[in-house]
């Protein structure tokens, strides 16, 4: 395992933009965990899996063909070797479903695996609920940016998408495998009055103050 920054959240806190950001400023590759869990659910909703079963959506995990590639420093996740489109992966059909797929246990096994033969691969920051917890906790660089849920809503409805983040976050912090948690050690930053710029720039004081 190469060196990774974890930066867990919850929906729209934020967390993506702070770590494609700081990727570029280290040099180092970013990661964005939640389109594998995206892309999955786009390509069990295409198959028509019935994303309510868990069984039948364990099922279909056994004979997904996801995978990963590294574009210019930015994770792109493919299915059957095609990357799949962010429009797809951000449409209201697959926020709606996304976290009914990502507490299906043999999901989250098969996406842990192909996030850790990236870090195997690059240096990475890498953003997701479980990151620091579950998948990289031996890692000594930890963050957790949070937002209050009204800016959440807010930064959401700027972006022109429909998404029931408080709904996705009950789910997702519920759920009995991996649940979204602050990890143990982490750094937490609340992000509601702060631009990625700042929150980005208290990362890197954190970072060279831990060295
Ligand atoms: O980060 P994003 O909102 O795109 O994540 C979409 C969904 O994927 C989350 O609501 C959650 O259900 C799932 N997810 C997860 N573990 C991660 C990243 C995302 O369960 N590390």
């Amino acid at each position: 395992m190469n060196r990774v920054i974890s930066i867990d959240g919850p929906a729209a806190s934020g967390k993506s933009s702070v770590a494609k950001a700081l990727a570029k400023i280290l040099g180092w590759s970013f990661v964005n965990s939640g389109e594998f869990y995206r892309a999955t659910t786009w390509a069990m909703l295409d198959a028509g899996v019935d994303v309510d079963n868990e069984v039948a959506v364990a099922e279909a995990a056994g004979s997904l063909e996801l995978s990963a590639e590294m574009v210019d420093g930015i994770s792109q996740v493919t299915i059957e070797g095609k990357p799949v489109a962010s429009e797809l992966m951000s449409s209201p059909e697959v926020n709606g479903a996304v976290s009914k797929v990502a507490r299906v246990p043999a999901v989250r096994e098969l996406v842990v695996e192909r996030l850790r033969a990236l870090a195997d691969a690059y240096e990475v920051t890498m953003e997701g609920r479980d990151i620091g917890s579950v998948v990289f906790p031996e890692t000594p660089y930890k963050f957790y940016v949070d937002a209050s849920e009204e800016v959440r809503q807010q930064r959401r409805a700027a972006q022109g998408l429909t998404d029931q983040i408080a709904q996705r976050d009950r789910a997702d912090s519920q759920r009995k495998s991996a649940p979204l948690t602050i990890p143990q050690g982490a750094v937490i930053i609340d992000s509601s009055e702060m631009t990625i710029d700042e929150v980005v720039t208290e990362i890197g004081d954190n970072l060279e103050n831990g060295d």
